[in-house]
């Protein structure tokens, strides 16, 4: 009950709050076509539907569980975020609310969509626009490292590990890629994530939705995010969508590290992986290439763009591990 008035509030107050000041450096200009900005038609925005959209959204229907710890209030929950809180006992009210208004348009979510910068675990003062603001959270968590006698799992949230190009369990020797046309978007996941919606304002539902408007200026013919691959990757044959070739990479990945175990299994498992044996007795300890594959694959699923995100990288990531894993490049595939 309290948690729900308390956020009720928020949001009516945000909401008025945003609508007086008209919301973000550069938005009287938008507004006003007299002052030069990019919309040739001023109008009043629609906060209704703006906040509709955000209230369907995965940021206003969170798990507050994670929330109640040291070290994950500051990503899960919107108000500990805006005040760069990471103690759970300075948040002054006994209740958690979720990724709202205030999150990203006050405090250190309006800093860093300000700042265009942001530091995360991988690598420092990555230059995201105002898609940095979503980087602070959208990490890892952890830079890995191939000797790392904890097995720690990337964080369910590795996006901007790839997005940025930096995240990733690499070869010595090997020579890894960007999409750099991915990676330098100026305003990097805001640009494929908030696109303008039919009512004029940018998408508030946070999910990618829009393909004519994130890709179509690029990608010319493109219809749908699986653009076509422009190689087989998998090696079954068949040049497919490039997020089935990713699919794919990713199923012969995780039956190799399954072969390997001897019909074991591995999980990301509080942070850790946890490798299991035939039996399901957990592991002591695994080679580093089996490691590193896992890694990989989890970084790779939990990003959830099977690829888009960096196209070359994500492709790399998979084939080179599968190679320092088995021995050998995936059978018959363009090895990129
Ligand atoms: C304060 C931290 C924080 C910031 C900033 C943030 N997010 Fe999130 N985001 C989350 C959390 C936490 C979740 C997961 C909510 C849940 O499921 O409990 C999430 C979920 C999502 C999801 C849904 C993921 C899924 O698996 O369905 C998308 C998409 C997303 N965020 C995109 C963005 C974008 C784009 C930005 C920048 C405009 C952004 N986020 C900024 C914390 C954040
Ligand atoms: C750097 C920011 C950050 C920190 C710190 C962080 N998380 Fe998260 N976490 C996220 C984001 C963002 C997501 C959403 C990922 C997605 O859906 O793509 C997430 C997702 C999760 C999920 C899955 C939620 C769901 O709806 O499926 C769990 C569970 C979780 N985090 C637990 C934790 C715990 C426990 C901690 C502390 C030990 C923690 N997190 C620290 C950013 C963070
Ligand atoms: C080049 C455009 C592009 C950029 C830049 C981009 N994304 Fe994405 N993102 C996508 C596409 C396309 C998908 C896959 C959507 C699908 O297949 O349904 C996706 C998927 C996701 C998902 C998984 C959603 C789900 O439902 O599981 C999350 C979370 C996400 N992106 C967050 C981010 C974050 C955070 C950033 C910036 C660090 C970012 N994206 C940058 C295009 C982009
Ligand atoms: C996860 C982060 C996030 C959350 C939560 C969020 N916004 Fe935004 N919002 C953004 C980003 C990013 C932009 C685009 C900023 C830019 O391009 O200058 C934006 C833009 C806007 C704009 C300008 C839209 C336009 O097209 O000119 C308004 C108004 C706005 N937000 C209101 C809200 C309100 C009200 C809420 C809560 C219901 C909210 N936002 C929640 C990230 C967020
Ligand atoms: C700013 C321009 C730009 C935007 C926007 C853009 N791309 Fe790309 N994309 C490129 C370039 C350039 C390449 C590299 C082409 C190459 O590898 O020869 C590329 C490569 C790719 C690849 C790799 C193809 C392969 O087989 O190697 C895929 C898949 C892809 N883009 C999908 C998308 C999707 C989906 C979107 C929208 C969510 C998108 N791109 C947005 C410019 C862009």
């Amino acid at each position: 009950m309290t948690k729900r008035t308390g956020l009720v509030l928020t949001l009516l107050i945000l909401s008025a709050m945003l609508l007086l000041c008209g919301c973000g450096k550069d938005a009287d200009n938008k507004r006003n076509p007299a002052a030069g900005g990019g919309k040739e038609q001023a109008g009043a925005l629609d906060i209704n539907a703006l906040t509709a959209q955000w209230a369907e959204s995965p940021h206003s229907n969170i798990l507050l569980a994670p929330a109640q710890r040291d070290g994950c209030v500051v990503c899960h929950d919107g108000g500990a975020f805006a005040e760069n809180q990471t103690e759970v006992a300075a948040i002054e009210r006994d209740f958690f609310v979720s990724i709202d208004c205030r999150a990203c348009h006050t405090g250190q979510g309006a800093e860093l969509m300000a700042a265009g910068r942001v530091d995360i675990p991988t690598a420092e003062n990555v230059a995201g626009g105002t898609g940095a603001l979503c980087m602070f959270c959208h990490n890892s968590r952890k830079a890995p490292k191939l000797d790392d006698e904890q097995r720690t799992a990337p964080h369910y949230s590795s996006q901007a590990d790839l997005v940025s190009g930096s995240g990733g369990l690499r070869l010595e020797g090997f020579d890894y890629k960007n999409t750099d046309a991915h990676v330098k978007l100026e305003n990097s996941c805001v640009d494929c994530h908030l696109t303008q919606t039919a009512e004029g304002f940018a998408s508030h539902s946070f999910e990618f939705d829009n393909v004519e408007a994130a890709c179509a200026r690029c990608h010319q013919q493109i219809t749908d995010e699986n653009l076509p691959a422009a190689g087989d990757y998998d090696g079954d044959g068949d040049k497919e969508g490039f997020q089935t070739e990713v699919e794919g990479l990713l199923t012969l990945l995780q039956e190799a590290v399954t072969a390997e175990l001897a019909g074991g299994s591995f999980a990301s498992d509080h942070g850790k992986i946890v490798f299991k044996d035939q039996e399901g007795t957990e592991l002591a300890e695994v080679p580093d290439e089996l490691y590193q594959a896992a890694y990989n694959y989890l970084l790779v699923s939990s990003d959830g763009s099977l690829g888009i995100h960096n196209p070359a990288l994500t492709v790399q990531l998979l084939q080179q591990s599968y190679k320092a894993l088995t021995g050998q490049n995936v059978p018959q595939a363009e090895i990129k």
